[in-house]
């Protein structure tokens, strides 16, 4: 009995230990779609579209950073291992053209460090953050106009 349970756990903790799209993709649905909306596209005005475009921010490592100190990611009831899992499938799915070749999946314990920092002015970070990487990507100063 008790080799059995020293058994399910262990092979829980496989399971958990292991990156699951399926279980971001849920993630997302439950705990962030609600503003994003289902293709990621946001709410002119209101939320930002991160279809095709939040790649872009894995462009500067302060964009890296800001992606996981912004609040609703920073401050979801996700825990570490489950905002890195979102986050990795998200960039995947949602902008993968628009991420660098040099991109490096998020780990878990960068995240756990930089949600513990969160950022404080999302809104002027983030026009910061864009316009530096614009200035040496031009596909993002053409993504930022059309956003006007
Ligand atoms: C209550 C609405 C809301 C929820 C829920 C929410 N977000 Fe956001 N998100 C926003 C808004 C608004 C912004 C723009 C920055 C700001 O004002 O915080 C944003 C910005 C972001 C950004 C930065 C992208 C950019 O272009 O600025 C990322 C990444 C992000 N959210 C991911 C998530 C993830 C992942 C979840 C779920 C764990 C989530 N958000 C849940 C509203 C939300």
């Amino acid at each position: 009995m008790i080799l059995r349970l020293v058994v399910l756990s262990l092979m829980f903790a496989a399971v958990h230990a292991t990156a699951d799209d399926e279980r971001a993709h849920v993630n997302y649905m439950l705990h962030c779609q609600g503003c994003h909306l289902p293709q990621a596209e946001g709410f002119a005005g209101r939320v930002p579209p991160m279809k095709d475009f939040v790649g872009f921010f894995l462009h500067s490592a302060e964009g890296r950073d800001f992606l996981i100190r912004v609040p609703g990611v920073a401050h979801s009831a996700l825990d570490d291992f489950e905002i890195t899992e979102l986050m990795n499938w998200l960039l995947q799915s949602f902008s993968a053209a628009q991420l660098p070749a040099t991109f490096t999946p998020f780990t878990v314990d960068e995240v756990a460090g930089l949600r513990r920092d969160p950022e404080s002015a999302p809104e002027a970070a983030r026009n910061e953050i864009l316009s530096k990487i614009a200035a040496d990507l031009p596909t993002l100063a053409v993504a930022l106009a059309h956003e006007e």
